[in-house]
């Protein structure tokens, strides 16, 4: 078995029949419903392997990120056989600041995905794991003249967010290829040019001066395939008009967000509807929470957008590539964040027992915490082992009290020990290291990487 096969979902490591007892049972009222996380073949065949867990912590000895690269390849060919299946010519950018693992910007190289980059850091690291100069977007606010001079020394697409960026941008007097970035109707985002800006930029560029308008790209929040579909067709728009004026205007981005299926609908439903304070360990979150059932995700999301009023057919029909910068889909599934488990003390709410565990590291490698929000996939406890199910709360080792990795109680099967690990599943796309610190001068956590062979799983340090 590889590690490419990806579960139809419904939870690993021991999880569902351990949900379903739990479900059958009378459950406690301080206790946050189970919610298994879909996982990948591979993530489901490290936490069934009885030894390589064990000695990868042995060997690590604190907290570390495993990544599946193999994983990452699935995701990034879901994407492109969405373009092939509606006749699109397509292009795939990860979105890099998801992660910054090294093999993840090979996957892509290897794969025929470039990457989007808003930092010189980013671009270097790219270009580091082979991703050429030219499959390379650059996308962020107000780019540094590093940047900008390092994006059009090797070609890069440059998506630019302002007029005195293109200003910069022209007195370096190099050749460059640039998208215009809008600022969609309505939107109070910071990014993006204004209709006025928008029409000034295009002015700006001489149609037969070294910087090539090669279109227009956006960026939404949120996660609403048709938003994105309505807003490629203005950009078609966009194109067309600037053709009139001899660009050539044959590209658009629409950047990011498409969204990923961390549980299934009846966890998901089941956690929204019976939401309750006395969960949590202490305040529960402000911050609301990732949608983390989203039944269209990913590749089929974009197939959404491009059939959604036949975008596709537009696009062909006018001779217009299309885009994506997607961070996290592409990494769905392609990593765990591993745990050790350093101290166990027993607590009261509402007069029932509950643990509450100290693991090594901080909350800092899970970083939804620091969203005012919560990761919701449970963690697996290792190794499986019989016992009762323990309302556990999960407390990260500095000295602050908000560093929790889980401030909900997680019905975990039994009661964790010392030496035990937690594995946070599916956590590549953005929870492993935007937010990581090395606070306390706790080390970071290395990235180990793990790639099926024949029936065994090898793994080494990632590049970086
Ligand atoms: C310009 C741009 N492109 C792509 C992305 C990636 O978004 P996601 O990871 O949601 O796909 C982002 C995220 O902030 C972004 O700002």
């Amino acid at each position: 078995m590889g590690l490419t096969d990806a579960s139809s979902g419904g939870g690993g490591g021991g999880w569902p029949a351990d949900a379903a007892v739990l479900r059958r049972e009378a459950e406690p009222t301080h206790c946050a419903p189970p919610m298994p996380a879909r996982i990948s073949a591979g993530e489901q065949r490290l936490i069934e392997d009885p030894q390589l867990l064990g000695d990868i912590a042995e060997v690590v000895g604190g907290p570390f990120h495993v990544l599946f690269p193999e994983r990452v390849a699935v995701n990034v060919t879901a994407f492109q056989a969405a373009f092939l299946a509606a006749g699109v010519d397509g292009f795939v950018y990860f979105g890099k600041k998801a992660n910054k693992a090294a093999c993840v910007a090979r996957a892509c190289a290897e794969n025929g995905a470039g990457i989007d980059v808003a930092s010189t850091g980013e671009l270097v690291a790219a270009l580091a794991q082979g991703v050429r100069g030219e499959d390379l977007m650059v996308t962020g606010p107000a780019k540094s003249d590093q940047l900008l001079w390092l994006a059009a020394r090797h070609r890069a697409l440059i998506a630019i967010d302002a007029l005195d960026e293109l200003d910069r941008l022209t007195e370096l007097g190099l050749p460059a290829r640039i998208l215009l970035r809008v600022l969609p109707d309505g939107s109070t985002s910071r990014f993006g040019l204004d209709p006025v800006e928008l029409e000034q930029a295009v002015q700006t560029v001489a149609a037969d001066g070294p910087i090539t308008l090669s279109g227009f790209s956006f960026h939404l929040s949120g996660y609403d395939a048709m938003a994105r579909a309505e807003l490629a067709v203005a950009l078609v728009g966009h194109c067309l008009r600037a053709r009139a004026d001899g660009h050539p205007a044959d590209t658009i981005s629409i950047g990011g967000g498409f969204g990923v299926d961390y549980l299934d609908a009846d966890a998901w439903a089941r956690f929204q509807d019976d939401l309750s304070e006395s969960w949590f360990h202490a305040d529960p979150p402000t911050g609301g929470y990732y949608p983390y059932h989203f039944p269209v995700p990913g590749a089929d999301m974009l197939s959404a957008v491009l059939t959604h009023n036949d975008l596709a057919g537009l696009l062909r029909d006018n001779g217009i590539r299309l885009a994506v910068e997607p961070g996290r889909a592409l990494l769905d599934r392609a990593g765990s964040s591993v745990f050790r488990v350093q101290g166990v003390k027993t607590r009261t709410a509402q007069g029932e027992p509950y643990d509450i565990l100290t693991v090594d590291g901080t909350s800092l490698s899970l970083s939804e915490q620091w969203f005012a929000s919560e990761y919701l996939p449970d963690p697996v406890l290792w190794p499986p082992r019989s016992g009762h199910p323990t309302p556990t709360c999960v407390g990260a080792t500095t000295c602050l009290e908000s560093d929790l990795l889980s401030g909900r109680r997680i019905p975990l099967p039994r009661r964790a020990r010392v030496g035990d690990l937690l594995i946070y599943p599916n956590t590549a796309g953005y929870q492993m290291d935007s937010n990581e610190s090395p606070f306390h001068e706790l080390p970071l956590p290395p990235k180990i990487v793990l790639r099926a062979d024949g029936d065994r799983l090898r793994w080494n340090m990632d590049a970086r």
